[in-house]
């Protein structure tokens, strides 16, 4: 146990986050036609190489989360994505849930699939590809007072639990990310209380399940607003609620909390972190905090990549100038 707590440790080092650059073949497709890239293999193994072997990246990513088609791919240079990253220090993890699918018993919901078979394919990723941790996505979706059901937190929360047990007997970290949706027109109010029950339902279920804490990362939403409320809330805002939810429900052995960002804007996802980062200290929040974001980190990039070559070193210099301004946010 004692290697888990140390692979925990070093993703939330201080000033350093995780790139999540696990979006599946079809998410993927989604975000390269965005920016008027063709979804081919070819296109997205060198829209990966383009963040994942920016040089200078080491110093603000502790880990990348990959994707199984990114696991067997190789960068422009010929070496296996994964063998570059662990050179310069980066963990490779990898995402094991296999998507979502609607909720029989409240099909508006969502249930992560991928439970049957996981223990085979965990051990085939971390003996060819020495990945260090994992990543397993529920989606927690706010409608009113309707939704998410009490039964749909619960059977989330099992399968992350069962998710995580199985992980930490290969000796991985993993990752639990029971996603509260920012799509909505919820209030600020309304997610606070949800991000408070799904919490209470994932630490219940990993109890249930004998979790070590100790080798685990939660990977959470902010407390924020729904995305169509029409209300912006203030950093002070969501770092308030944030923190107070996390600090009543997240027990003080887990190692670190990282953050997505939902959809937020870069600049957004920022200056939020900033603020969360400033409250946690404020109020002697027991654990590391970081981010973990895909879209916050990646749309500028890929916006001045659009697809062409002679884009690339203008893609990554955008790149790392938003790891930069959310690295510091960390430590302003
Ligand atoms: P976003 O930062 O784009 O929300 O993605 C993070 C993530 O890993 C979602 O599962």
């Amino acid at each position: 146990m004692t290697d888990l707590l140390a692979i925990a440790k070093t993703l939330v080092a201080p000033g350093k986050g995780i790139l999540a650059a696990d979006e599946s073949t079809v998410t993927a497709n989604k975000r390269l036609a965005l920016y008027g890239v063709e979804g081919t293999e070819e296109n997205r193994r060198v829209g990966r190489d383009l963040f994942l072997n920016a040089p200078g990246i080491e110093e603000y990513l502790s880990g990348v989360i990959l994707y199984s088609e990114t696991l067997a791919q190789k960068g422009n240079d010929g070496v296996l994505f994964t063998k570059s990253l662990a050179a310069r220090g980066i963990i490779p993890g990898i995402k094991v849930d296999e998507g979502t699918e609607p909720f029989p018993e409240s099909p508006d919901e969502l249930i992560t699939r991928g439970v049957l078979g996981l223990c085979e394919r965990l051990s085939g990723f971390h003996e060819t590809y020495h990945t260090g941790f994992t990543k397993w996505r529920a989606v927690v979706r706010i409608e009113g007072d309707r939704l998410p059901t009490a039964q749909a937190l619960v059977e989330n929360a099992k399968r992350l639990a069962t998710y995580a047990r199985d992980v930490q007997e290969v000796a991985m970290v993993p990752i639990i990310e029971p996603e509260m949706l920012y799509e909505g027109n919820h209030s600020r109010v309304r997610a606070k209380q949800v991000l408070e029950a799904t919490l209470k339902s994932v630490f219940d279920a990993l109890a249930d399940h004998s979790v070590d804490l100790s080798g685990v990362i939660l990977k959470t939403a902010m407390v924020l607003s729904g995305h169509e409320s029409g209300r912006m809330d203030t950093p002070e805002e969501v770092a308030n609620d944030t923190i107070e939810v996390l600090m009543a429900n997240v027990p003080a052995s887990v190692p670190g909390i990282v953050f997505l960002s939902g959809g937020q804007s870069p600049d957004q996802a920022t200056e939020n972190l900033r603020a969360i980062a400033k409250a946690a200290k404020e109020k002697g929040a027991p654990w590391p905090l970081t981010f973990s974001y895909a879209r916050a980190l990646q749309e500028e990039a890929l916006e001045a990549w659009a697809g062409k070559e002679e884009n690339i070193p203008a893609a990554r210099a955008a790149f790392l100038a938003r790891l930069k301004k959310v690295s510091e946010a960390l430590t302003a």
